[in-house]
């Protein structure tokens, strides 16, 4: 029998710049930045059957943890439909995919990133395996950035460790796919962060990402905004080189409350943050003033609040979590190294 087998494990991503807001074709309304996390992953093997039949159809079994999930089948059975352009052996084979994530399903983490872009990695593996064509290792992740953002936007940037980009801004940036950006170019005050992830409510998103991001479209200050995100990337790279922690905390609690801020004032009014956000924003803030600890939040599009400080800051930020925060439960992240063949144990930044 002719069987294929991809497998990957591909992480989350938090952006410091967020992408929110977006034209046709998944191109993105403004730049965005994000750090790739370590431990937040999505493990997902996908093993292609030649088929028998000559029908041209996407056949599909999906499994989420170990069971056959059909929602999710759905999903992935469409944007399928949409890459057999790109990928024309998929009509040819059947798809078994068993994928689990490492974060717990109710953590309030979004899993689009970290799935679509294991998708992706097992998508393009597989393709270098049935055209026995290798790209190169620059070709193979710009081309699985571009199938991850297809199938969802934030997912381009999650192929990259370390810390990514998305949307074109300057030269060698593009709205396809995610550019990395090195270590080794940035100041190692950003070298080793953490994100420990607070949860206030983990019940699935109030508001899907595409229904969020289509409320931009008439958002009264949407020009502004993304005149402002693409500043943001300016003063953020700037900030990135010369290591000037202050003004980094400034711009990523402000992205952070632009996007709410943009959310409470979209028509619908949606209105995602907690009292318990605001009362961990708070917290926040006191134990920076108090303690000089450079320590900051940003939020996703929901109400738990990720608290991003320097490795060299745990314990204090950890004792400090310990007083204040023990009512809460906490995952704690890092900035980590990406995706993972799991098959070679190969990390191809390496
Ligand atoms: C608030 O990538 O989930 O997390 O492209 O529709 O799948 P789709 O949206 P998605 O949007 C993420 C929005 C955000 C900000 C960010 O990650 O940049």
């Amino acid at each position: 029998m002719d069987i294929k087998i991809a497998h990957w494990t591909s992480p989350s991503n938090i952006a410091l710049i967020k992408y929110w807001g977006k034209l046709p074709n998944q191109i993105p309304a403004n730049p965005s930045i994000s750090f790739t996390l370590a431990h937040a992953l999505t493990n997902m093997k996908v093993e292609v059957v030649k088929k028998q039949t000559q029908l041209k159809s996407i056949s599909l079994d999906f499994f989420f943890e170990d069971q056959l999930n059909e929602k999710f089948k759905l999903k992935i059975e469409d944007f399928l439909k949409k890459q057999t352009e790109r990928f024309v052996w998929l009509h040819d084979y059947h798809l078994t995919i068993h994928s689990f994530n490492t974060f717990p399903h109710s953590s309030g983490i979004a899993s689009s990133a970290s799935s679509m872009s294991a998708l992706a990695l097992c998508l393009c593996d597989l393709d270098e395996q049935l055209s026995a064509k290798k790209l190169s290792s620059y070709e193979f992740l710009s081309k699985a950035s571009e199938v991850a953002r297809e199938a969802s936007g934030s997912a381009s940037r999650s192929i990259f460790p370390f810390m990514a980009s998305w949307g074109s801004y300057q030269e060698g940036t593009s709205n396809l796919w995610a550019t990395p950006i090195l270590k080794d170019s940035i100041h190692p005050n950003f070298h080793h962060f953490c994100d420990s992830i607070v949860i206030v409510d983990g019940a699935e998103k109030a508001v899907s990402s595409r229904a969020g991001h289509a409320l931009m479209d008439s958002h009264p200050f949407k020009e502004s905004r993304y005149q402002r995100a693409r500043d943001n990337i300016t003063k953020l790279k700037e900030v990135l080189s010369n290591g000037d922690l202050n003004t980094f905390m400034e711009i990523v609690e402000e992205e952070a409350l632009t996007l709410h801020g943009l959310m409470m004032t979209s028509s619908p009014s949606v209105l995602l943050l907690k009292p318990e956000s605001i009362e961990i924003i708070h917290l926040i803030r006191t134990f920076r003033n108090d303690s000089k600890v450079p320590v900051c939040f940003t939020i996703d599009a929901g109400p738990n609040i990720h608290i991003l400080y320097p490795q060299s800051e745990k314990e204090k930020v950890h004792k400090w979590m310990g007083q204040y925060l023990n009512k809460f439960k906490i995952l704690h992240d890092e900035v980590g190294n990406g995706p993972e063949n799991f098959l070679t144990k190969a990390n191809i930044h390496d």
